[in-house]
């Protein structure tokens, strides 16, 4: 240790340009070293961000020369240096070491485990809990953690009422085959599959009302956009019909990337993301009705854009979704689905029965289904022989049915996966890089 570490003031990586021309101390840890004959250029992060050192040997003590020398990779270290402005530097900024002390020197005999050179992905998500201290997976981590903020700061500037729904539940909300079952005192309970029954309830009592939470798919889905534990904010509101839920949507995603723009830059960039691409976000989007949709779909086809021919019908595949949303820059809003592909409880278009009122939100770049939402059976009778027809249990949704004897009116929501967002904004390959510890069909470790 030296002497200057204790005096010069505590800063951090992101707030360096403030400190141009002192001498500052940073808490952080060693990424990288460079050495060459008496000069040696260590690279610090601290967590929000990441600076390139210069410490000369005739410019430091020959501790701190010896300490840096050699200085092994994630070691924890307390740095004193002067913040110097170089337009060559990554970041802008470069630091003259002054003072080091190492915290905690990683042994050579037992390096950190994930280096500079590449590493299968396999390796990396066994090792998942040190990958998250790399460059680009805390970017990735900033980044949705903006995209939660800025998701939530909607909602709550707009009038609607946080109500956390119950994760542990006696019932299936979309489907009885991808429940994570749970025994709950010697009675069969279920991981939630989405908090919308729920907050249809606190909607009917607040009006306007949101969730945000983790829910569980069970389906053996092995697709990059498949997680079996993952977020999910949902909106819903009473007196609300399928073009208001439309105007919701896009408002929404609108706010979320404009404040990922706004507050996420330098995060964008280390990740490498196509900012234009993201710039040309803006409400209104493209809305397509289903048999639109379809109709892209088959002449694609026949083009020879796709390889299977859409079967009109069914609801669209991970293929048909990824060239749908590769034809516009921004989000497209696909609605009224046919009923039957569909969840029980969507409200069918009086205009034609066949069809639901409802919509997902497909992200452009090949992304596809980020939202799915729709208006709500405000019917009692119908949502009973809906419940029936579905095969589902009438005593677990008699309290749901209530919604329906007691003041019914139309009310629509969505839910957006927020890894899918994150996916999507951040333009990466895969979901499990979006959330810190990804569950998916083969891992549950670490
Ligand atoms: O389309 P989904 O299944 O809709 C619902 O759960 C409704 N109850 C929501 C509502 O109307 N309140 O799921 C909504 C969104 C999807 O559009 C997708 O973004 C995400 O949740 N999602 C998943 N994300 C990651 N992994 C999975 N297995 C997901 N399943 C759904
Ligand atoms: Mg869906």
């Amino acid at each position: 240790m030296s002497e200057q570490t204790s005096t010069a003031p505590l800063t951090t990586i992101d707030k360096i340009g403030e400190h141009v021309g002192q001498t500052v101390t940073l808490r952080g840890w060693l990424y990288n070293l460079r050495e060459s004959g008496k000069l040696v250029f260590p690279i610090f992060r601290d967590g929000t961000g990441t600076i390139q050192g210069v410490a000369h040997k005739a410019g430091v003590s020959p501790e701190v020369f010896e300490a840096l020398k050699g200085l092994t990779q994630e070691s924890s270290v307390i740095v004193t240096g002067a913040v110097r402005a170089d337009a060559r530097a990554h970041g802008g900024f470069e630091l003259d070491v002054q003072g080091l002390e190492v915290v905690q020197r990683v042994p050579e005999a037992d390096p950190f485990p994930i280096s500079l050179k590449e590493h299968g992905t396999d390796f990396l998500m066994e090792h998942r809990h040190l990958w998250v201290r790399t460059p680009r997976q805390s970017a990735i981590l900033r980044i949705r953690a903006e995209i939660m903020r800025a998701a939530g700061e909607y909602f709550d500037s707009n009038g609607f009422i946080r109500t956390d729904p119950p994760i542990l539940t006696p019932a299936a909300c979309e489907g009885t085959s991808t429940l994570f079952p749970v025994d709950y005192f010697g009675d069969p309970a279920f991981l939630t599959q989405s908090g919308q029954l729920y907050i249809e309830s606190t909607a009917l009592a607040l009006g306007k009302v949101y969730s945000f939470g983790p829910t569980f798919r069970a389906e053996k889905s092995k697709t990059r956009r498949h997680l079996t534990e993952f977020w999910m904010i949902e909106p819903e509101c009473a007196y609300m019909e399928l073009d208001g839920l439309l105007e919701l949507a896009e408002n929404f995603l609108t706010h979320i990337v404009k404040s990922v723009l706004k507050n996420r830059e330098p995060e964008l960039k280390v990740i490498g993301r196509d900012i234009e691409k993201l710039r040309k976000i803006d409400a209104p989007f493209p809305r397509l009705r289903y048999d639109e949709a379809a109709e892209m779909l088959n002449q694609a086809y026949k083009d020879g854009k796709l390889e299977a021919p859409f079967e009109y019908g069914n609801d669209f595949g991970s293929p048909d979704e990824t060239w749908l949303s590769s034809q516009f820059d921004r989000p497209v809003m696909v609605h009224r689905y046919p009923a039957d592909v569909k969840a029980f409880y969507m409200e069918p278009d009086p205009k034609d029965g066949r069809f639901a009122l409802c919509v997902d939100v497909l992200a452009p770049e090949g992304y596809g289904e980020i939202i799915g939402g729709s208006q709500r059976v405000s019917s009692y009778e119908l949502l009973k022989s809906r419940i029936e027809a579905h095969k589902l249990p009438l005593e677990a949704f008699q309290w749901y049915l209530d919604l329906r004897r007691y003041g019914s009116v139309p009310h629509a929501g969505f839910g957006m996966g927020i890894e899918r967002a994150v996916a999507w904004i951040c333009g990466l390959e895969h979901v499990r890089e979006t959330i810190p510890f990804a569950r998916t069909l083969n891992r549950i470790y670490p």
